[in-house]
C-alpha cells in the first residue's frame, strides 16, 4: 500500500508522524473521503470544494491548489491495486511545541493520504436493510467541519454496534434528526424524501447531494427542511447516504420496524438511480 505524506509518495509501513504532531494532540485538522470507481475518483472537484471548506472553517490554508491535489490523488490511485477504492485525505497544522493557540509563526502542515480497498454494501444489506438506534446528538455546533476530531461520532457508533446495529441516527435537542454517525439520513413520508438542510448541525453529504440531484432529475418530491424526531418514527421509509455505503435502507430503528421492516419503494427507485449516475459519471 502506497501513501502520500508530506510531499512524498512511499510504503505505509515506512510512513512517520511526531508525536507532537496537532493532529495527535489536539485533534487540530481536517479529513476527506472520497470513493473511487474502475480507477475514476467519484465527485472529485466537489470534494475538494468540502475540503476547503472545512479546512477555512479552522483557519488553515489549504496547503494544495485544486490541481495539485489532482496530481496527488491520481497518483495515489495509480500506485495502489484496487480498481475500486477510497481516498482518505488528512491535513493538520502540523507539529510544534504543545499549545492550544496556533503555532506563531505558523509551521507546515502535515499532509497525508492514503487508498483502501472500497466495500460497498453487502447484497445481504442490501436486501433486508440495517438496523440503527437513536442516540442523542451531542457534538459541537460546527459538524459541517469535516474534523478528524471523531470522539464523538467513534462514541455514538460504537453505542450503535453495542446495541446491535450497523448505525446511529443523531437526534438534536430531543426534537430533530440531523445525520448518522458517518452518514447522511432521509426520512420518507407519504412518497416524499425528507432532507435536513445543509445547516452548521450536519455534514453536507456529497452523497446526500446527489441523491437530491437524482431525486429532482427523475420527479421524486422532496422536501429540504428540519425533520422532527417524531418524524423519523413516524416514516414510511429511512435511508442513510455516505461515500462508502452509497444508499442504504434502515428497516429497523430502536428494535421496531421501519414501515413494513423491508426496504421500501424510494430505496428501490434510488438505488437504481445512483447505481445507473455513477456508472455514467464514470464513462465520461
Ligand atoms: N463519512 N455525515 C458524517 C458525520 C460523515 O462522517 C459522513 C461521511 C457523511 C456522508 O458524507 P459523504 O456523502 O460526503 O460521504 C455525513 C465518511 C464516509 C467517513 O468518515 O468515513
Amino acid at each position: 500500500m502506497t501513501i502520500f505524506l508530506n510531499g512524498s509518495y512511499m510504503p505505509v509501513e515506512e510512513a512517520k508522524v511526531s508525536v507532537l504532531d496537532r493532529g495527535f494532540i489536539f485533534g487540530d485538522g481536517v479529513y476527506e473521503v472520497i470513493p473511487v470507481y474502475s480507477r475514476r475518483a467519484f465527485r472529485m472537484a466537489e470534494h475538494l470544494k468540502r475540503l476547503q471548506h472545512s479546512l477555512d472553517g479552522i483557519k488553515l490554508k489549504n496547503p494544495h491548489s485544486e490541481s495539485e491535489w489532482m496530481d496527488i490523488l491520481h497518483e495515489i490511485i495509480k500506485r495502489n491495486t484496487p480498481e475500486d477504492q477510497y481516498l482518505y485525505l488528512h491535513i493538520t497544522r502540523g507539529v510544534a511545541k504543545r499549545d492550544h493557540a496556533f503555532p506563531n509563526p505558523p509551521v507546515p502542515p502535515t499532509v497525508f493520504v492514503l487508498s483502501n480497498p472500497l466495500t460497498t454494501p453487502s447484497a445481504e444489506q442490501l436486501q433486508n436493510g440495517i438496523n440503527c438506534v437513536t442516540v442523542v446528538d451531542n457534538r459541537w455546533l460546527r459538524c459541517d467541519i469535516k474534523s478528524i476530531a471523531l470522539l464523538p461520532n467513534v462514541l455514538l457508533r460504537q453505542a450503535a454496534v453495542e446495541a446491535g446495529c450497523a448505525e446511529a441516527i443523531l437526534i438534536r435537542d430531543d426534537a430533530f434528526l440531523t445525520e448518522g454517525a458517518a452518514s447522511n439520513i432521509f426520512v420518507v413520508k407519504s412518497g416524499k424524501l425528507l432532507a435536513p438542510p445543509k445547516d452548521n448541525l450536519m455534514l453536507p453529504g456529497i452523497t446526500y447531494d446527489v441523491i437530491l440531484e437524482l431525486a429532482a432529475a427523475n420527479g421524486i418530491p422532496y422536501e429540504v427542511r428540519r425533520v422532527s424526531k417524531a418524524e423519523v418514527f413516524g416514516a414510511d421509509e429511512l435511508l442513510l447516504s455516505s461515500s462508502t455505503k452509497e444508499v442504504l435502507a434502515i428497516t429497523t430503528l430502536d428494535g421496531k420496524p421501519v414501515g413494513n421492516g423491508k426496504p421500501g419503494t424510494m430505496f428501490a427507485k434510488l438505488y437504481p438511480l445512483y447505481q445507473t449516475f455513477k456508472r455514467d459519471v464514470m464513462r465520461k
